[in-house]
């Protein structure tokens, strides 16, 4: 085997979590995702802010800490917006700007969930201002938006079906590109709504959006015990 084959970090992530930290963060993702696996072995129909939402076994369900996404997005988008949702799943978030936003383009990576963000779209009455497209990160991307929203997979582990995916990024390649991106597709004053727990590597976000020059706010946060241990979620507001 060569070195390349050899580099454990071959996107250039180097966990900035403390091994024990990792190692737990590991059992975690594991216990959730053979939970979400026995949950969603079939389709789920959700009643969430105002909208209903029909999700397929493959596509990330709307969860117990979804809505401190969801409030901060119908919180901070105005009438004449252009939104980006990244990453939209079962289009939530994308359908939550509609309401107020003049246009939308929700992007996945994952056909499945590009199919079901288009039936809610249709369902909530915003397929008119919701355009849904396959893309991975920014490559099927154009322009510039004043808002765009990104809820990323929290864990940097190799996944092992498009449901984990849903909340795995094998070191951190989609989050880090997404970064690195972001800039060139927002306006001058455009904003950008961030969703992030500390059940993924909360530090090496926090090295990214400071890499790229952010402010960083935290506009919502939920703390939870698990396994006699704190665990953070927040939505971040960038500008
Ligand atoms: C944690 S889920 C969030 C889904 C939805 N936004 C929500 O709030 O329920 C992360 C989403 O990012 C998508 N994703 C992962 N890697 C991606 C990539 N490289 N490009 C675009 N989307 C990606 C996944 O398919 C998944 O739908």
């Amino acid at each position: 085997m060569g070195h390349h084959e050899e580099d454990p970090h071959p996107a250039g992530y180097t966990p900035m979590v403390a091994p024990e930290q990792a190692e737990l963060i590991r059992r975690w993702h594991e216990r959730a995702y053979q939970a979400a696996r026995a949950e969603a072995a079939a389709e789920q129909t959700f009643t969430y802010l105002g909208t209903t939402l029909v999700v397929p076994p493959q596509v990330q369900p709307i969860t117990g800490m979804s809505h401190l996404l969801g409030e901060a997005v119908l919180a901070e988008v105005r009438a004449g917006d252009r939104v980006l949702d990244m990453g939209t799943g079962s289009g939530v978030n994308a359908i939550l700007a509609a309401s107020t936003a003049k246009q939308v383009l929700a992007v996945d990576i994952n056909p499945v969930a590009v199919e079901a963000a288009r039936g809610n779209a249709e369902r909530n009455g915003v397929a008119d201002r919701v355009e849904v497209r396959l893309s991975d990160v920014f490559a099927d991307v154009d322009g510039r938006f004043d808002l765009i929203v990104f809820d990323p997979p929290f864990r940097w582990f190799a996944p092992r079906d498009l449901l984990e995916a849903a909340t795995t990024d094998e070191n951190y390649r989609a989050m880090t590109s997404f970064f690195r991106q972001a800039r060139e597709h927002l306006t001058p004053a455009g904003r950008m709504l961030i969703f992030f727990g500390s059940s993924g590597d909360l530090a090496y976000l926090r090295h990214l959006m400071d890499e790229q020059g952010f402010d960083v706010e935290v506009v919502a946060r939920q703390e939870l015990t698990r396994d006699g241990r704190s665990v953070g979620y927040y939505t971040f507001r960038l500008t």
